[in-house]
Order: structure tokens, then C-alpha cells, then sequence
């Protein structure tokens, strides 16, 4: 009960995001700059849309070696 049901198909997209413990350290960009970019803050940004799918593994790397642990894919 209470569980969403599980999307099929071309609904298993993921996205990123950059919490408030980023220190811009710029590991995440040097990965995969196509999903992350250090913004004029000195922060880094995930792009909105869904990660591309032939840089899911590499967003899930940076996402991996990012020192602060401020990256999320969902
Ligand atoms: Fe920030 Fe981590 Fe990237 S500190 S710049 S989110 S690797």
C-alpha cells in the first residue's frame, strides 16, 4: 500500500542535483561537464533536464567523487 507504481519504459529518466554542501571544488564538472558547471556563484549547478542517457554513468561518478557528498541522482 501506499506505493507508487513503478514508471516503465521511457520513464526511468534521473536527474541531478547540487545541495548546499557543494565547495565548488570542480571534481563533478571535470567528470561530466555536460551535466554539471560551476555557476557564477563558484557553485555547481546540475542541469535541469534529465540526465542524458549516455552520461548517467558519468553523472553518478561525479556524483560518487564529490568530497562533500552534495550531488543527488534520483
Ligand atoms: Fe561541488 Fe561536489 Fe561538484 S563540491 S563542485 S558538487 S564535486
Amino acid at each position: 500500500m501506499g506505493r507508487e507504481p513503478r514508471p516503465y519504459g521511457k520513464d526511468t529518466s534521473m536527474k541531478a542535483f547540487v545541495n548546499d554542501d557543494c565547495i565548488g571544488c570542480g571534481a563533478c564538472e571535470g567528470i561530466c561537464g555536460d551535466v554539471f558547471t560551476i555557476n557564477d556563484d563558484d557553485v555547481a549547478e546540475a542541469i535541469e533536464d534529465d540526465i542524458p542517457e549516455e552520461c548517467e554513468e558519468d553523472a553518478q561518478e561525479a556524483a560518487d567523487n564529490c568530497p562533500v557528498s552534495a550531488i543527488t541522482i534520483e
